[in-house]
């Protein structure tokens, strides 16, 4: 006689069997469990926007562009803010981010020639994200750190600078050690196009970032910037406003929302004001890839950029960017 299983007992049996095994300290990926996605294939759970940046090339590539994972892991040995953290972030999250980097990055080994993460792709520093970082951030990847990456211990650290150069000086040394780019800025040349990341967590650029990117303009190739805080457009910043009003926000109003935060300060700090307005005459730059807002949106930067913002990857969330 055929036995019927619930679900429950189906995969109480399956654990049991040793046939689903918890690799980490995330929830059972969803590969191993039958009842997600069953007719789907393993690539079909990636939720991927597309775009074309034309620029020229004799040998055209793509690029997966990826962003805000937020790992939320904990080894049962870190202190108890940690342990607080992975349980109520994890919900936040909804616990598949290991599984939706590494799909991404599955996928991206045979669909594309470069993979750009910018950033958040930790949500709070411990042991076992930056282990899980280290497991996941190969060859053939660069990126950027998101504002997450700075956070010790969310708001339940100590030290409550946050959204300055003292506040990041007490993790820069850490966080360079973990990450295999130079988090102030990094050039990485892929098929001719010099990919520029770098560290934008609050908002604004410093001067050395300036200098340092101009170095990387006399080098003559065009130009993808990288980073976690897009270079906020009217039209992006719109939809950012909309998109993060916890009421109901249907909308009303043409109108451009007074710029607060990150927009703020990119219009009132001089050194990123001027550095925004040089990037907009600046003909070799051809796109800006960001992430921090959690939705996919793309609007005109300069006559010769498109800005792309990417969604969450902790939903599945990427794009792959055809550079021809
Ligand atoms: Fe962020």
């Amino acid at each position: 006689m055929k036995e019927k299983l619930d679900r429950r007992t189906f995969l109480k049996r399956m654990t049991g069997m040793g046939v689903i095994v918890a690799t980490s300290q995330l929830p059972v990926l969803a590969e191993d469990d039958p009842t997600v996605f069953p007719q789907r294939g393993r690539y079909e759970r990636l939720a991927l926007n597309y775009a074309t940046v034309n620029i020229g090339l004799e040998k055209p590539f793509s690029i997966l562009h990826i962003s805000d994972t937020h790992f939320t892991a904990a080894y049962s040995h870190e202190d108890e803010k940690k342990q607080t953290l992975r349980i109520k972030r994890t919900k936040t999250f909804g616990g598949r981010q290991e599984e939706a980097l590494r799909d991404s990055l599955a996928w991206a080994k045979t669909h594309v020639d470069y993979v750009v993460h910018t950033g958040d792709l930790i949500d709070w520093q411990s042991e076992a994200n930056f282990d899980l970082v280290k497991k996941y951030f190969g060859e053939g990847m660069t990126g950027c750190l998101g504002n997450h990456e700075y956070s010790p211990s969310m708001w339940l650290s100590e030290v409550k600078a946050e959204g300055t150069e003292a506040y990041k000086d007490l993790s820069r040394k850490k966080l360079q050690s973990v990450y295999p780019f130079n988090i102030e800025l990094q050039s990485q040349v892929v098929n001719g196009v010099n990919f520029v990341t770098l560290d934008d967590v609050y908002g604004y650029v410093t001067q050395s970032q300036v200098d340092l990117f101009k170095q990387e303009v006399r080098k003559g190739l065009p130009i993808v910037l990288c980073m976690h805080v897009p270079f906020h457009t009217e039209n992006i910043w719109r939809v950012n406003v909309k998109f993060w009003k916890r009421e109901a926000a249907k909308l009303s109003s043409a109108q451009v929302p007074d710029p607060t935060g990150d927009y703020r300060i990119q219009r009132q700090d001089p050194v990123t004001r001027d550095f925004i307005a040089y990037l907009k005459k600046e003909p070799l730059l051809k796109a800006i890839l960001a992430g921090h807002l959690h939705f996919t949106m793309q609007d005109r930067f300069s006559p010769t950029a498109m800005e792309y913002v990417v969604g969450g990857n902790f939903l599945f969330h990427g794009e792959e960017i055809l550079f021809v």
